[in-house]
């Protein structure tokens, strides 16, 4: 192990190097403008991949992006991990808030800036560069098995069909996927749940088209005001949902339970402060920390419709549009909460507007065990590299081929990420520790030797 570890100490600064390279790659999977650089990216680390000494390594063409995949046998009697990582990225806007280029990466007080640089190609590339080390040094204790994927910010559409048809190249003991947080650099943590994610465009329609707002105005609904009124109308004074059916099947978490992630570091007022908010808000009986990561909610992420521009223009909008996130927690089905919301939305709808509800893609919601070896060698391999165990923590956020993982291959994940909350992904001036990248890296070798251990014994 000392060897894996010097290795890695002497090769700091071309891993670095070369991840910068990568990053430079605008592989962003939801614009079909950079379909060419999402395609780049995956030759590009295919290229990595056969040079630090994969087998079998393929770049796997679907009906969207490609999947790269590679693999190094070293014994049948050894376990097998299967890695996974995204190589796609979230599109850069709004880019006058970046205080640099998003794919012209630079190095600031310590953190790498670039759109990837967290999520996930910096803590995709911790594994490659862990690979690496491992095979360099003769002391890879696993079995491994990569598989990169180029839609992860899209919805995973193709990959959860190529597990489908591949299930038993797949085959592992364990999914290893680095795309999560750690409390702070000084309190290492695991995450144990992902919330599930329903997601759909809503249209309100009124009028055939845009009116003048002082000839109709009063008589006419106006699709933009009805909009704003029912979505307010989805939460209650408690900030409840008020959609019928919603918490149907919402497990309930235990006293014991909530109690105990209650106990993990937190600050309320850092938290505000880091945001710029004086208040919080949020469902009534539930602490900050519940209400992201234990309990469902509904977001508008995008709303427009009418005039924009810039000066005022006198207009009664023929149509009003949002864009709404459902966050779902144990045992919701977002198939279900999708066709909830669909029904809630247009019965709430005043008679003077239509509805349209368009479905984009969802997620089945997962939490990962911490009574199996699987866990418990990740726990022992932060201990090791942090030198404090980790705590065991859900997040709100949501990758949902891991449900898929299960149920599709049967084999459970670990949630091993290293990445900060305030790393600003899916934002501007989205940034990756160097602590971080480097910790990871000497994290991911532990992990194969403990694990390596506790499933011989
Ligand atoms: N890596 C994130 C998810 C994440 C971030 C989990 C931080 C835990 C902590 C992932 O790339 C992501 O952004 N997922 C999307 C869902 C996806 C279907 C677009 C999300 O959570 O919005
Ligand atoms: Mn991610
Ligand atoms: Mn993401």
């Amino acid at each position: 192990m000392e060897e894996v570890q010097n290795y890695i100490q002497a090769n700091r600064q071309r891993f670095l190097d070369e991840l910068l390279d990568f990053l430079r790659i605008p592989s962003i999977s939801a614009d079909t403008k950079y379909k060419g650089d999402v395609l780049k990216a995956s030759g590009w680390l295919k290229d990595e991949l056969v040079r630090i000494g994969m087998d079998q390594v393929e770049v796997v063409p679907t009906a969207g992006h490609p999947i790269v995949y590679g693999e190094k046998r070293v014994d049948d009697s050894l376990p097998t991990i299967l890695i996974y990582g995204h190589y796609d990225v979230q599109p850069p806007d709004p880019l006058d808030l970046w205080n640099s280029p998003p794919f012209e990466p630079v190095i600031k007080d310590e953190k790498i800036y670039a759109r990837g640089a967290c999520d996930d190609k910096g803590q995709l590339y911790m594994h490659v560069k862990a690979l690496e080390a491992m095979m360099a040094s003769g002391k890879l204790t696993c079995n491994v098995k990569v598989m990169f994927e180029g839609e992860e910010e899209v919805g995973s559409v193709n990959l959860g069909h190529f597990l489908e048809q591949y299930k038993d190249k797949l085959s592992a003991d364990v999914i290893l996927v680095s795309d999560t947080s750690i409390i702070a650099n000084d309190v290492p943590s695991i995450t144990t749940g992902l919330r599930g994610l329903s997601y759909v465009e809503v249209e309100v329609t009124g009028p055939n088209i845009d009116l003048h707002s002082g000839v109709y105005g009063g008589a006419v609904g106006n699709p933009a005001n009805i909009l704003c009124k029912m979505i307010a109308s989805l939460h209650d004074e408690d900030k409840h949902i008020t959609i019928p059916g919603f918490y149907d099947d919402v497990v309930v978490v235990s006293d014991d339970e909530r109690k105990q992630m209650n106990m993990a570091p937190f600050s309320e007022a850092e938290y505000m402060k880091d945001l710029d908010v004086k208040a919080l808000m949020g469902e009534k009986g539930y602490t900050t920390l519940e209400r992201t990561s234990i309990r469902p909610t509904v977001e508008v992420n995008g709303i427009w419709g009418g005039y924009i521009g810039e000066g005022a223009k006198t207009v009664l909008p023929s149509k009003a549009s949002a864009k709404i996130s459902m966050r779902l927690v144990p045992n919701q089905d977002p198939d279900k909460i999708t066709a909830l919301f669909a029904e809630h939305f247009k019965r709430i709808a005043p008679p003077s507007v239509n509805i349209k509800v368009t479905p984009h893609h969802g997620g089945q919601p997962a939490v990962t065990p911490t009574d199996t070896i699987e866990y418990q060698a990740a726990s022992k391999a932060m201990e090791k590299s942090f030198g404090k165990a980790p705590l065991p923590q859900r997040s709100g956020g949501s990758i949902p081929i891991v449900a898929l993982f299960e149920s599709v291959l049967g084999v459970k994940t670990v949630l091993l990420g290293f990445g900060l909350d305030s790393d600003a992904i899916h934002s501007p001036n989205e940034h990756y520790g160097l602590f971080n990248f480097f910790k990871g890296i000497e994290t991911i070798p532990y992990y194969f030797m403990y694990y390596a251990e506790m499933k011989k014994s």
